[in-house]
């Protein structure tokens, strides 16, 4: 099934009874496989969990950590774009150079690279190399 296609059919079980908002999610890893996710609302609003953050999520389980592209479709006129928090997320698994589409419900609006949709991303090259601290 073709990236797009998943991501469509995965936004159908999007629990958004609250934004009304639904938004399906589907990563191709570097080898090849595919994940998907949707966004799952909470009564408690900022519980709530976004569509890529579930792709994510279903990755990193099956044992997957390369994001070589990433598809977040949503019935929008305008390209729906990761969330800031989803950006960060995003960029814990794919290069800088992965492909990021966002899609309405008839197809690609957009097409970006994780580097365009969040530059100077906070990575590991940021953390200070210190032996974790002895709380004994
Ligand atoms: N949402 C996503 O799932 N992904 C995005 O990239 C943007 C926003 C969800 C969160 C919330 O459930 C709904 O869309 C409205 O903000």
């Amino acid at each position: 099934m073709d990236l797009f296609r998943a991501a469509k059919d995965v936004r159908e079980n999007a629990h958004a009874p609250y934004s009304n908002f639904r938004v399906g999610a589907a990563i191709r890893t570097a080898d090849g496989q595919m994940f998907t996710g949707c966004n799952v609302e909470n009564v408690a609003y900022p519980e709530g969990t976004c569509a890529e953050a579930g792709a994510i999520a279903a990755m990193v389980a099956a044992g997957a950590r390369e994001i070589a592209e990433v598809i977040v479709v949503a019935d929008s006129p305008v390209p729906i774009t990761p969330c800031g928090g989803c950006r960060q997320k995003l960029a814990e698994f794919a290069r800088p150079d992965a492909t990021v589409i966002m899609a309405g419900l008839h197809g690609e609006l957009a097409r970006m690279t994780m580097a365009e949709l969040l530059p100077g991303a906070f990575s590991t090259a940021h953390l200070r190399q210190t032996a974790p601290r002895d709380e004994g």
